[in-house]
């Protein structure tokens, strides 16, 4: 009999408890279903689906995608079918495949959150909402207009109110500190952060003379964002004690590895679905070969193992983790 025992994945955010901590992210995975004839949906730990709205959106016009040398550069916009064919139609087959659903809901306004968590807040079997104050392509209610730490602490306040449902809050890199969004969620009764959605950007066509998006700029995702959006998931575990969910650039297990090293409980696949459809479940699987690999028997032992080490000592100069290298 072998004595190798497969390394435990159980994540906790909040009341949840997933059986391992790779999510989707949410609008590079559809409503989920999509991807049920190549990935085991109930084997996430979590499916996020794109964003909703109240309304039906159509989201930006054409173009609203574009490659960069390293990832791609998206201006969506948020479209989606509504709240109330999104309820009907969509969140009946998640549940018929046996995935963990996190609704990404998004607003404009309070009052707009308000209206979705009072429509969803009590749906039986959801696993929790992440809340999008951070889409870049949207003319109102975009990151900027989140970016304000009292705006998200009452925002948040009064959802919690709404539903016993996990909350998680997802923020925009693109501001001066992610750590204090991060500090503003905790204190609106937040039990996660998701750190980060996409950086602002923007890719031209010479011989147009244009932007390559139908707007001036868009998201940039992918393994371009990695660094950044490492940065920022590590300064946002630094500011609160609730758990922070890792994004961008995550396109294998060794990058997941990165982000849950540097602080982060959790970590979404994203862009990477869209060069592999089953990007998530491989990162998944690979996730246990290279705990095995390290000697690692759960991914507790693993998380934040770097905090320590990355913590600016006394005089400044960065701990031994840097001076070793
Ligand atoms: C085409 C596209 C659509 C997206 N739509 C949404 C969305 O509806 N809601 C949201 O919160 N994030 C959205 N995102 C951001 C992703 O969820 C993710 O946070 C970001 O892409 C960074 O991760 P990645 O580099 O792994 O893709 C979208 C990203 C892409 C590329």
């Amino acid at each position: 009999m072998s004595a190798t025992r497969t390394p435990r994945l159980t994540t906790r955010i909040g009341s949840l408890v997933l059986s391992n901590p790779i999510l989707t992210a949410s609008g590079t995975f559809g409503y989920g279903d999509e991807y049920a004839h190549v990935v085991e949906l109930s084997a996430l730990g979590a499916v996020i689906t794109k964003t909703v709205t109240v309304e039906p959106r159509a989201g930006n016009a054409p173009t609203r995608i574009a490659e960069t040398p390293a990832g791609m550069l998206n201006s969506i916009g948020l479209e989606n079918v509504g709240l109330a064919r999104y309820r009907a139609e969509k969140l009946p087959k998640l549940r018929k495949l046996g995935a963990h659903v996190i609704v990404s809901v998004g607003g404009e306004t309070t009052n707009e959150l308000v209206r979705l968590l009072e429509a969803l807040g009590d749906e039986r079997d959801l696993a929790g909402f992440e809340i999008n104050f951070s889409c870049p392509n949207v003319s109102r209610g975009g990151a900027r207009y989140w970016a304000v730490p009292r705006r998200l602490e009452r925002t948040m306040k009064r959802l919690r109110g709404l539903t016993r449902h996990v909350l998680i809050a997802k923020l925009s890199p693109d501001v001066t500190s992610v750590g204090d969004l991060a500090i503003a969620c905790e204190q609106g009764g937040a039990d996660a952060v998701t750190a980060v959605n996409t950086f602002v950007g923007m890719a031209v066509d010479l011989d147009q003379r244009r932007s390559k998006l139908n707007r001036a700029t868009g998201g940039v995702s992918g393994p371009a964002i990695k660094p950044l959006a490492l940065a920022r998931c590590h300064e946002a575990a630094r500011a609160v004690r609730i758990p922070v969910i890792g994004s961008g650039g995550i396109m294998n297990a060794r990058d997941a590895l990165e982000f849950i090293a540097v602080g982060a409980t959790a970590v979404q696949v994203g862009t990477a679905s869209f060069v592999r459809p089953r990007a998530a479940q491989e990162v998944l699987e690979d996730l246990r070969s290279q705990l095995t690999l390290r000697g690692i028997k759960s991914i507790d032992e693993w998380r934040g193992c770097l905090m320590d080490a990355l913590r600016p000592s006394a005089n400044g100069r960065p701990a031994r983790a840097e001076v070793a290298r």
